[in-house]
């Protein structure tokens, strides 16, 4: 299986950093952020990456991860037309890359700090459709949000940034994808932030009743504000001392 993490966007939240600096490239725990995702990805065993970034921005990570030998992964790289276009929208440049076969879309800013295979190899099983990995949180409002039917474990809808969100889990930022996920991304428009959002592609998933999903127990974090990259790397130090 092939993996693609997103790595562009305008990182509006961690302002003055991402006035000069691309989000993905900011410091967590001892490494820049970007290593992580790559991590968890490999140690899946997915190899084959493709890394979408920002034009002005790509040769710093070309300087940074050059093909991967380093972190022992096979990357490539594509560069995302429409900044602010939203995480379908950059996906998109990534449709030659797949070809037909399923993969794991990975946020450049989510970090999992434990081992993603037991999701990956869920999906291997999986005929066709999605998957999404799902996290209790303190403040769903943040995040896309699942309409849950857990009896049947169902997903029955995911609302997008909720003022009144209809469960405490939000939807992390991995996806596992089958091809079809770009004939999907044909058929939305963009939301009122002006974006293709991934949640409208899941709830068309939703709606051929293709989703399923799992409840993620390590611990996640979703690094894109000041608040949570400070409390990403407070974690690392932490488990490295712990480890000493
Ligand atoms: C994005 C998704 C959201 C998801 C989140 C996870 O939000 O739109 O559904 O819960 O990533 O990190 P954004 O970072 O664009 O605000």
């Amino acid at each position: 299986m092939k993996g693609v993490i997103l790595a562009g966007g305008t990182g509006s939240r961690l302002k003055p950093f991402t006035l000069f600096l691309n989000k993905h490239l900011l410091p967590v725990g001892h490494y820049p952020m970007i290593y992580w995702p790559i991590i968890t990805l490999r140690d899946a065993g997915i190899r084959d990456i493709l890394i979408v970034t920002n034009k002005s921005h790509l040769a710093s990570f070309i300087e940074l991860l050059g093909d991967g030998e380093e972190l022992q992964v096979s990357l490539q790289y594509k560069v995302q037309r429409n900044e602010g276009g939203g995480i379908a929208d950059a996906l998109k440049s990534a449709s030659n890359f797949i070809g037909k076969e399923k993969f794991v879309l990975i946020l450049g800013d989510n970090i999992y700090f434990d081992s993603i295979a037991p999701y990956v190899n869920a999906f291997m099983e999986q005929q066709q459709g999605a998957r999404v990995l799902l996290k209790e949180v303190k403040d769903p409002t943040r995040y896309g949000v699942p309409e849950l039917d857990e009896n049947n474990k169902k997903i029955l809808s995911i609302i997008e940034k909720p003022v009144h969100p209809p469960s405490t889990y939000c939807v992390t930022g991995m996806y596992l994808y089958d091809s079809n996920v770009f004939s999907l991304i044909d058929a939305i428009h963009p939301s009122k932030r002006n974006e293709l959002e991934i949640t409208d592609v899941n709830n068309l998933y939703i709606k051929k009743n293709l989703l399923e999903y799992d409840i993620i127990s390590g611990w996640w974090i979703d690094a894109g504000t000041h608040e949570s990259l400070n409390q990403a790397s407070n974690y690392f130090f932490e488990k490295s001392g712990e480890d000493e």
